[in-house]
């Protein structure tokens, strides 16, 4: 045996050929059973691409880099899902390219935030943290609700996603445009967003009529952790 490994050792060929199948095997052992297992990502009920307007709002907080201060992650760990809510299931954020995880919680987590807050305190607090959270050491994104979106490539956006699997239809590409201007809308007819993204938030986020990075940022902020039906879904996956 010993006399077998001292051959291996002398010959660097050998090693790196042998080295490279030990770790080769490594590899296939963890890697090949994701792709196999159902529950690499359980299904779960709720889940669906996200509206032209959060997609914008969402390429927002992207530019803006709220990442580096929030997390879109909830550990299953007592106190964050006490403090926050469900941790966060891999379905979550199946639709996210790149996903947004984050690395550092300067701030609280947001996978959950939607809902958490009203339309009128999100846009206060984007304006001035520091008007709502007297502590708070959060930047001011005021100028958001100066700068207003242009829908015009709007389809284009869910097309590339849908390039890399997310599942819009022609429908939702063929709408994108009206669906986006509708979302942000008070007196819109809203009955196809809804019906093409439910739970969808609807209105004038910032009481300007004109659709603003602020309004798209405050729809995507109002989703985040509202679709997935947690009573339909259990660990290990969705029970019918
Ligand atoms: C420098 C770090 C920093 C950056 C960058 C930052 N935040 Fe924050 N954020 C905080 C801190 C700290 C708090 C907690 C105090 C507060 O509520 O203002 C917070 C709170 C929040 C809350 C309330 C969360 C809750 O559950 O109470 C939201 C929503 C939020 N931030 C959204 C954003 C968005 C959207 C962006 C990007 C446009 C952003 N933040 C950028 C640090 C940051």
């Amino acid at each position: 045996m010993f006399i077998k490994h001292a051959t291996i050792e002398r010959n660097t060929i050998l090693l790196a050929v042998l080295t490279l199948v030990t770790v080769a095997i490594g590899g296939l052992v963890e890697i090949v059973p994701l792709f196999t297992i159902e529950t690499t990502i359980e299904r779960v009920q709720g889940m669906r691409p996200y509206s032209p307007l959060e997609l914008a709002g969402r390429n927002i907080y992207i530019r803006e880099g709220c990442y580096l201060c929030h997390s879109q992650q909830i550990r299953p760990l007592r106190d964050e899902v006490e403090r926050y809510g469900h941790y966060s299931l891999a379905a979550e954020s199946m639709y996210d390219h790149p996903f947004q995880w984050g690395s550092k919680r300067t701030g609280p987590d947001l996978a959950r935030v939607g809902g958490k807050y009203s339309n009128e305190w999100h846009v206060a607090h984007l304006v001035d943290p520091r008007a709502v959270v007297p502590q708070s050491i959060m930047p001011p994104y005021a100028f958001l609700a100066q700068k207003p979106v242009d829908p015009s490539d709007i389809a284009d956006h869910l097309k590339a996603l849908r390039l890399v699997g997310v599942p819009y239809s022609d429908e939702m590409i063929a709408s994108a445009k009206a669906d986006f201007t509708a979302q942000a809308e008070p007196d819109a007819d809203t009955d196809g967003v809804l019906a093409r993204y439910p739970k969808a938030a609807l209105g004038d986020f910032d009481g300007n009529p004109r659709v603003t990075e602020m309004d798209a940022l405050v729809a995507y902020l109002q989703m985040l952790g509202r679709l997935v039906e947690f009573d339909r879904t259990q660990p290990g996956g969705l029970r019918q």
